[in-house]
């Protein structure tokens, strides 16, 4: 088992993570701190709950919670709107929740980020922890504190900085986790690796068929060295007010257009930001930031984890993601910012590339100008 610490100004908490972790003795003396004699909600999906809800239940329960209920919504990202939030703060009330009491995340992306809206907002705000049971939400979303629903209007428009309280990472949960939902969260472990670490991208190449297996105790080390990796981003730009944050955007800005464009269910998240760190790529090279070589290794390895490079859909021409991109929240001040590579292991902001350019790479990857 690891402990990984997250520092901000504001709080301090630490993410295990392990194999078969409520059955560990630290994990349930450290959770117990928090837990113990206080009203807990637990929060999870229709795939997640029958799943594990019982278990961690249970584990509440065992380790001394004085009241545990639990509460589940339809999995997907439908689901992630202010009538379920609505819905959490009912079940909170009815639960007799106050301002001692914990919501528990159990689940993947749109849980964490709707439960931990839910504990931003209810009383003004109370403790959550997270309880990750997807690999992205893992190594991405359950760490740093970023909540919130979507508006039909456009995804994450609505929420808050929350951080948790504690978070469990139990890669066992992986074994349950459908093959293409796992390559969800290798593209956001691929970025860590060009964005911030080029010893860890050598480290996934080399091991490439442990991260297709999947082997457990491998992704325990996968999962510390990415929490590692945004743990220091979080404790130097919480609030994303530098710019520094932001580099975890690296392929999202290209791969959100995608991923609207498409219709929510074409592609998954990860595979949208897999093709999205493909047309960064390309515009960092086309602008002469990197080598053409990085395009290449890139490439190489997300397509051996099964992720796609490309996306051919007759429908959709890089003029419509080039304007959905125009529209996404992270357009500052009218002008696009996109993180690009400079090598494996570094990124520069950017917010000076000529359209044309933007628009004209997008179509070496998407087939239709
Ligand atoms: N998922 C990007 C971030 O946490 O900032």
């Amino acid at each position: 088992m690891h402990v990984v610490p997250v520092q901000t100004k504001c709080s301090s908490y630490p993410i295990y993570v392990g194999t078969e972790l409520p059955a560990a003795k630290d994990v349930k003396t450290a959770l117990a701190e928090h837990v113990e004699g206080e009203s807990c909600l637990v929060v999870t999906d229709s795939h997640v709950g029958p799943l594990y809800g019982q278990k961690i239940c249970d584990l509440l329960c065992h380790i001394g919670a004085a009241r545990v209920a639990h509460t589940t919504f339809p999995a997907g990202e439908p689901s992630k709107t202010l009538a379920t939030v609505e819905r959490l703060y009912r079940a909170a009330l009815e639960k007799g929740l106050d301002r001692q009491s914990l919501f528990i995340a159990l689940g993947g992306g749109v849980v964490g980020d709707v439960a931990g809206f839910a504990a931003a907002t209810y009383m003004r705000g109370i403790r959550f922890l997270q309880i990750p049971s997807t690999l992205l939400a893992m190594v991405d979303s359950s760490v740093g504190g970023k909540t919130g629903v979507d508006l039909p209007e456009g995804k994450n428009l609505v929420g808050a900085f929350h951080q948790p309280t504690f978070v469990m990472a139990d890669v066992s949960m992986l074994k349950t986790l459908p093959i293409r939902e796992l390559r969800c969260g290798l593209a956001e472990v691929v970025k860590y690796g060009v964005i911030m670490d080029a010893e860890f991208f050598a480290f996934l190449q080399q091991h490439v068929t442990l991260l297709c297996k999947p082997d457990l105790a491998f992704y325990e080390e996968v999962v510390t060295r990415c929490c590692k990796l945004k743990a220091r981003v979080v404790r130097e730009d919480e609030r994303e007010c530098t710019g520094y944050r932001a580099i975890l955007n690296y392929g999202h800005t290209f791969g959100h257009a995608l991923e609207v464009l498409s219709g929510y269910g074409q592609l998954t998240h990860g595979e949208a930001v897999a093709v999205g760190m493909g047309m960064a790529a390309d515009l960092a090279v086309q602008q002469g930031l990197a080598d053409p070589s990085l395009v290449e290794q890139q490439d190489k390895l997300l397509a051996k984890v099964g992720l796609p490079t490309e996306f051919m859909l007759s429908s959709i021409t890089s003029a419509d993601i080039f304007e959905t991109m125009r529209h996404d929240k992270k357009v500052s001040g009218g002008r696009l910012r996109l993180v690009l590579p400079t090598a494996i292991g570094s990124v520069e902001l950017r917010s000076d590339i000529d359209p044309d350019a933007v628009q004209h790479t997008i179509g070496g990857r998407c087939g239709k100008s």
